[in-house]
């Protein structure tokens, strides 16, 4: 028996890359599932291949579609936040609607979704709440306009979460992944260090949301290398630049 076994546990980004493989490794450890995305045809699809799941359509960036989702959504033990969205983009190529659209769902979206839920834990004293992240979150890297901030206000989010929420029986875990294969790094056009698959990476997830530990990173050594750069010098960084 694992320890999601008969738990009820929320993917919101489940149709696809990492939150689909997630659905999978989740399901073999005997938990319940919903499901949510936008593509209602794909969590459908998905549904049919585990034990026991079901999808709720829930686009991230529209309140009421949010709360619409929750209150369908019912009971649940614990949420994944994965919806996410990001397109390369440099200073000097600024897209201003892609770059809104990255902080909408990867950031604007988690406040939507955690502004009607974690009240509501909080008042069970209950509820586990996994945000996932990115490495690219710690520090402003090349060509992340949009994504790299939204991820580091994820980051900070889960953070003063982790100090509010001390002592009320609800847990919040903020996943820091490196690059994953799926859809969303197929954009990059320059050599991944450390690529994983969305399995491997969910294999990651799952193990993290096992634990009490607030912060897990991964893969190592790259999640160091990224963690290192704040404790340089911004000549260092920078040089050159
Ligand atoms: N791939 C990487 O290298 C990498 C690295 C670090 C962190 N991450 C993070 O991991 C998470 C999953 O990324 P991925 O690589 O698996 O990307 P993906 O394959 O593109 O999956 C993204 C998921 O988010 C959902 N989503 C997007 N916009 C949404 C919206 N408005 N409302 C609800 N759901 C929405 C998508 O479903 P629909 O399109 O059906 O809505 C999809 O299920 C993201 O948060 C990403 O930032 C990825």
């Amino acid at each position: 028996m694992s320890s999601f076994d008969g738990k009820t546990i929320w993917i919101i980004g489940a149709s696809e890359g990492l939150g689909r493989a997630l659905a999978h490794a989740l399901g073999q450890q005997g938990a319940s599932l919903i499901l949510s995305a936008r593509n209602l045809e794909r969590l459908s699809e998905l549904c049919s291949e585990l034990p026991d799941a079901r999808a709720i359509r829930c686009d991230v960036t529209e309140l009421d579609s949010v709360r619409s989702a929750v209150a369908e959504a019912g009971h649940v033990d614990g949420l994944v936040y994965n919806a996410g969205a990001y397109d390369p983009m440099r200073s000097a190529e600024w897209d201003t609607e892609a770059s809104l659209r990255m902080s909408d769902v990867n950031y604007l979206g988690a406040l939507r979704v955690l502004g009607e839920t974690v009240p509501g834990f909080v008042r069970a004293g209950q509820g586990e709440v996994t945000l996932i992240g990115s490495l690219a979150g710690y520090h402003g890297l090349p060509a992340a306009i949009g994504y790299g901030a939204s991820k580091a206000a994820l980051i900070s989010l889960a953070e003063t979460m982790r100090h509010d929420l001390a002592g009320t029986g609800v847990t919040v875990r903020i996943v820091n992944p490196g690059f994953i294969k799926t859809r969303l790094t197929e954009k990059n056009g320059f050599k991944m260090p450390m690529l994983m698959t969305p399995e491997d990476a969910a294999d990651r997830v799952v193990k993290a949301m096992s634990r009490r530990r607030f912060r897990t990173d991964f893969p190592a050594p790259f999640s160091w290398f990224i963690r290192l750069i704040d404790c340089l010098p911004d000549l260092l960084v920078y040089r050159g630049k």
